[in-house]
């Protein structure tokens, strides 16, 4: 399932490697570095090094895996990254999370509950991004320590969030009952709107329905803050939801109200035509 790689870890003191092997160094906070090593399943290889007496060799395992999700709700640099504990070990504590980009450090910060962290990334939201982030988990359980990696661009993990005041109001017309639903840009999104447009599907769902059905009355897409809902039930939910309109990225979560619907979750509001 994951690349495997054998890596040598020194706890203790500092360390000095003859200069071919400082390529494949890696410095993990002060009293841990990391070997990279070719792979040495059931061999050994003498490695040169003099640390003085006291150091310990673990093997780290370095895993590429799909458990580590993160997400921004803009382009301004800042993201955050979660995974769980039990998919990737219960009994492991983290003992560091970094972050990089081309060589450069993207500062990153674990939470206290050791299962989220926070990144800084220093983006400029205009510029096409050249080169992916890539986030690492270091665990560490017993004797093991293990290295969990993501590589990302930033535009792909770029996530709406929830679209705020959802209403509607009705036409005023003789000739049909038509509901405008209508809705904004999420306060967290990249502004201007007019350059960092959104992307809306829209969703109208029988009574008792979640946003998530197949089963739909009515699915739309449109880059307008309003949607015109003409169908005849009286009962029914609408449900809408964003995404970047020019890189295509991940949906927003749905935002959804009930009409007519006393108990079947958030009614909708209804408001004045201006
Ligand atoms: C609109 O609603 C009114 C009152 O609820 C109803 O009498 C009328 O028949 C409806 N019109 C249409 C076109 O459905
Ligand atoms: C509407 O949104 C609320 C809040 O997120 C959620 O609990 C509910 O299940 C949603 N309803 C539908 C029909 O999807
Ligand atoms: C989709 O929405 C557009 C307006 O945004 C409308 O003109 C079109 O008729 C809709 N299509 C369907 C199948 O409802």
């Amino acid at each position: 399932m994951m690349g495997k790689l054998v890596f040598l870890v020194l706890f203790g003191m500092l360390c000095f490697f003859s200069r071919s092997l400082s390529a494949n160094l890696e410095r993990l906070m002060d009293n841990v570095v990391v070997l990279r090593v070719r792979d040495i399943d059931g061999s050994e290889v003498p490695v040169d090094i003099s640390c003085g007496e006291a150091f310990e060799g673990h093997p780290v395992i370095w895993k590429k895996n799909d458990y580590i999700h993160c997400s921004t709700p803009n382009y301004r640099g800042s993201f955050n990254c979660h995974w769980t504990k039990k998919k990737i070990r219960s009994d492991a504590s983290v003992l560091l999370v970094k972050g990089h980009r081309n060589q450069e450090s993207v500062p990153c910060e674990v939470e206290s509950s050791g299962s989220r962290m926070w990144c800084d990334d220093m983006n400029c939201p205009y510029k096409e991004e050249q080169h992916q982030i890539s986030v690492t988990v270091y665990m560490s359980s017993m004797w093991r320590l293990e290295a969990y990696t993501k590589a990302f661009y930033l535009r792909d993990i770029v996530t709406p969030g929830r679209l705020p005041n959802l209403h509607f109001v009705k036409e005023n017309n003789d000739d049909n009952n038509n509901s405008v639903f209508k809705w904004d840009y999420p306060e967290s999104w990249q502004k201007p709107s007019s350059y960092f447009s959104l992307l809306f599907q829209v969703k109208v769902v029988a009574r008792g329905e979640t946003c998530h059905s197949e089963e739909h009355i009515r699915m739309n897409v449109t880059s307008q803050t309003e949607y015109t809902v003409d169908v005849k039930a009286r009962r029914y939910v609408f449900c809408v939801r964003a995404q970047d309109k020019h890189t295509g990225g991940p949906w927003s979560h749905w935002s959804n109200c009930s009409m007519n619907s006393p108990n079947g979750g958030t009614p909708c509001e209804q408001r004045q035509t201006a």
